[in-house]
């Protein structure tokens, strides 16, 4: 059952965002299998609808989720905060438990492009909508831990985050340098907010964890230029399968000796080592901050309307 404030029984529900490919696909039908009630936020529902379907039937057929699975398509661009707020507003009407959110959408950016919000475009889709995703959600998110005390909040970052620079600063959402920069910045920026979510999440059943799929031969470095081109071709040969890929981020969402570890950045190995920046609290709390407050403004710089 679905819709209303109440706390439904039944399946457990799981959020998986950029389940259009690549990792995302993979994530977002390992948990159907398993019998969650899937909900996939994709921006191009044109190329999502099929990929429901196909995911919903093979679940129909399976033992664990059986003829009652569901999988649901939603629209969300990550690119527009006015679109990120009327998904996660939707999700939180429609849905009356969130066990489970893989905040895995992401983009890679060849050239500098601003959003309508007039942010730079990598940052903006992997990070700040992200970011403003996950503070519309946490009202459900805490019901949900309240009622279960397992909820898992996973988010694909990069070891990219590692060599990224961030500031504390509105200004830094408008002004970071496009390409690698901007990419490595939103994976640092992700992994800042993930670890503040997870200590503002403690005691309320609500864990929060990050992963680096590892080099993935996706569709994500695609794009027009010759080193683009050359990157991809290496990639493709190269790389892991979308499915190796996967494998931590449906492990950290689901497999039960996962249950209540929060705070951590996995990878091939286990647990990662952070890096001086992302175990610097102050760092970290002044840049979720300045999150917050870029998240709140439209394009203009007037504030955005309250959940
Ligand atoms: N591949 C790697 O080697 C690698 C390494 C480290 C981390 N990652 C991370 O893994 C995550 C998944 O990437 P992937 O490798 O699986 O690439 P992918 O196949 O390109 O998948 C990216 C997903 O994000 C969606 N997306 C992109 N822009 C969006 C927007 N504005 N609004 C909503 N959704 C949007 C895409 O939707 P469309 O289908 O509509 O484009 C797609 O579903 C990303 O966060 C990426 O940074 C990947």
């Amino acid at each position: 059952m679905t819709g209303g404030r109440g706390f439904p029984d039944g399946p457990r529900v799981a959020l998986v965002t950029g389940a259009s490919g690549g990792i995302g696909f993979v994530m977002a039908r390992s948990l159907a299998l398993q019998g969650f009630h899937v909900v996939m936020g994709c921006r191009d529902l044109a190329k999502s609808e099929p990929l429901r379907a196909a995911i919903e039937t093979e679940a129909r057929a399976s033992t664990a989720a059986g003829p009652g699975a569901r999988v649901d398509l939603l629209r969300v661009d990550f690119a527009s905060l006015a679109s990120v707020r009327a998904f996660a507003d939707e999700v939180a009407a429609r849905y009356g438990r969130l066990d489970a959110v893989l905040a895995n959408a992401g983009t890679f950016s060849y050239r500098r492009e601003v959003t309508e919000d007039g942010f730079e475009r990598t940052l903006a889709v992997n990070y700040l909508g992200m970011a403003l995703m996950l503070d519309r959600l946490a009202p459900l998110l805490r019901a949900t831990g309240a009622r279960t005390g397992d909820v898992r909040v996973v988010a694909t970052t990069s070891i990219a985050s590692y060599w990224g620079r961030v500031s504390p600063t509105v200004r830094f959402f408008r002004r970071v340098p496009a390409f690698l920069r901007a990419y490595a910045a939103s994976k640092l920026a992700q992994v800042l907010f993930v670890l503040q979510f997870a200590e503002e999440m403690r005691g309320t059943g609500v864990a929060a964890n990050l992963f680096h799929p590892g080099v993935v031969a996706t569709g994500i470095f695609k794009g027009r230029t010759v080193f683009a081109k050359l990157l991809d071709a290496y990639m493709q040969r190269t790389a892991l399968s979308p499915e190796e890929g996967a494998a931590w981020g449906i492990r950290l969402a689901s497999a039960s000796e996962y249950a209540g570890r929060t705070g951590g950045f996995y990878a091939k190995e286990g647990l990662q080592g952070l890096s001086r920046r992302m175990r610097d609290r102050t760092l970290r709390a002044r840049f979720v901050a300045a999150t917050r407050e870029a998240a709140e403004e439209d394009g203009a710089g007037r504030k955005a309307p309250p959940p």
